[in-house]
């Protein structure tokens, strides 16, 4: 901008332009050098790559790296966050969320985290008020979670605004969840559609992402796009590359799955056995960062593991009552992940935070014609039923 400037005064000065246009343009640049403008996201143009002398944690900026934000390593909480991705109905809380998550604490006493990426479709918005009531984060999926990769892949801007801000505005309308506490995204398929994912994410008011996995001999700490990410681009997913100021990813971090393969979800590492034995697999997981670099672990629960796979839900339950037995491991949102990361303390300061909430919910059921199909869908709502099932560029149903 300063050059531009600049260029543009010395053509004028040639051109002998009136001296209206040049005291404009004198004090346009006079202002430009005075106060430096904050970095604008130029579109098109790709961003610089990160260094740590121009990106500085003062300056909420982070580079992607495997290097602890702590200087020493062992003294970091090993923060992991158990997620979800499904739509949030009767029979998955009752069977799997309840049982697994309810009444169980961090070595804090404090009840453990998690997080839900909401789609929409088939969801019970009844039952998202409550797991945001019980304390946990609610997060945005899309509305019409599509099945085909290559939707998402190559997906305009505008349609996923309408996918991922319009979600978020149906969670905040219909179970009653504050607009300000619905901050992550994941997207479909861990599939990005570069720029303009992150642009209709911004649009939207969302301010990190969990969608990009990263191989799990590569783990990497939750960073920011200010500068070029250098995490790999992986399952044909089009990573962005302008900058994204102030814009976190938290990313997925593999595991190893059967035949020591990389996965991404629990139920994609195809891992069998007794209960034990799948304790046991995501506990040497779990402990292979806890005696490394102690980066923040993401798990994908997809909740129909437990139907598929036998004894999964009792291994699960087994794992997780290991974890819970160490002083130094936390379950935690994904929110207190990027919180952990703007301001990294050691073990012996760090505590997790459970909020009170008491978001209001007079139910109502819904029998509402779904676009997609042409049937009917059964939506439970904390407001009056909508005219129209809430869809794309309709999210609040008039
Ligand atoms: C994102 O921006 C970069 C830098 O201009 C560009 O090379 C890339 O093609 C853009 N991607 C998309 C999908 O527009
Ligand atoms: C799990 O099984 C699926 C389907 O057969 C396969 O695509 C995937 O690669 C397997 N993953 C691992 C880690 O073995």
């Amino acid at each position: 901008m300063p050059l531009l400037c600049v260029n543009n005064l010395s053509t004028v000065l040639i051109d002998a332009f009136t001296m209206k246009t040049l005291v404009l343009l004198g004090l346009c640049c006079a202002a430009v050098l005075a106060v430096p403008p904050p970095p604008v996201r130029e579109e098109g143009v790709a961003a610089d790559r990160c260094t740590a002398d121009v990106c500085k944690a003062e300056d909420g900026c982070r580079c992607a790296t495997s290097q602890s934000p702590l200087s020493d390593v062992k003294d970091a909480p090993q923060l992991i966050s158990l997620t979800f991705d499904e739509a949030v109905t009767d029979d998955l809380y009752n069977n799997y969320w309840q049982p697994i998550l309810f009444n169980r604490n961090n070595p804090d006493d404090t009840p453990i985290g998690a997080t839900f990426f909401v789609p929409h479709e088939y969801t019970d918005y009844q039952r998202v008020n409550d797991l945001y009531n019980y304390g946990f984060e609610i997060a945005v999926h899309s509305i019409t979670e599509n099945n085909l990769q290559q939707y998402w892949r190559s997906a305009s801007e505008e349609i996923l605004e309408q996918e991922f801000g319009g979600q978020k505005k149906i969670l905040t309308k219909f179970a009653n969840i504050p607009e300000e506490d619905i901050i992550g995204v994941r997207t479909p398929q861990f599939q990005l559609a570069a720029n303009y994912s992150i642009e209709a994410y911004m649009a939207s008011g969302l301010v990190y992402d969990s969608s990009w996995p990263t191989l799990p001999d590569h783990p990497l700490f939750p960073y920011t796009l200010d500068y070029l990410s250098n995490q790999q681009c992986l399952l044909g997913s089009k990573c962005p590359n302008e900058a994204f100021k102030g814009f976190w990813v938290l990313p997925i971090n593999d595991l190893h799955g059967a035949d020591n393969k990389e996965c991404n979800t629990v139920s994609q590492c195809n891992i069998t056995g007794t209960a034990d034995e799948i304790a046991d697999w995501l506990t040497k997981e779990v402990d292979a960062i806890r005696t490394g670099t102690r980066v923040p672990l993401t798990l994908v629960v997809e909740s129909q593991w437990f139907g598929k796979t036998e004894n999964s839900l009792e291994g699960f339950n087994k794992f997780l009552d290991r974890l819970t037995e160490n002083k130094d491991v936390f379950l935690v949102t994904q929110k207190q992940v990027f919180e952990w990361m703007k301001n990294p303390v050691g073990l012996a300061d760090f505590k997790t935070e459970f909020p009170q909430r008491s978001a209001a919910c007079n139910t109502y059921s819904c029998k509402l014609k779904s676009q997609s199909d042409g049937k009917d869908r059964y939506m439970n709502t904390c407001v009056p039923c909508p005219l129209n099932y809430p869809w794309l560029g309709n999210p609040e149903g008039n």
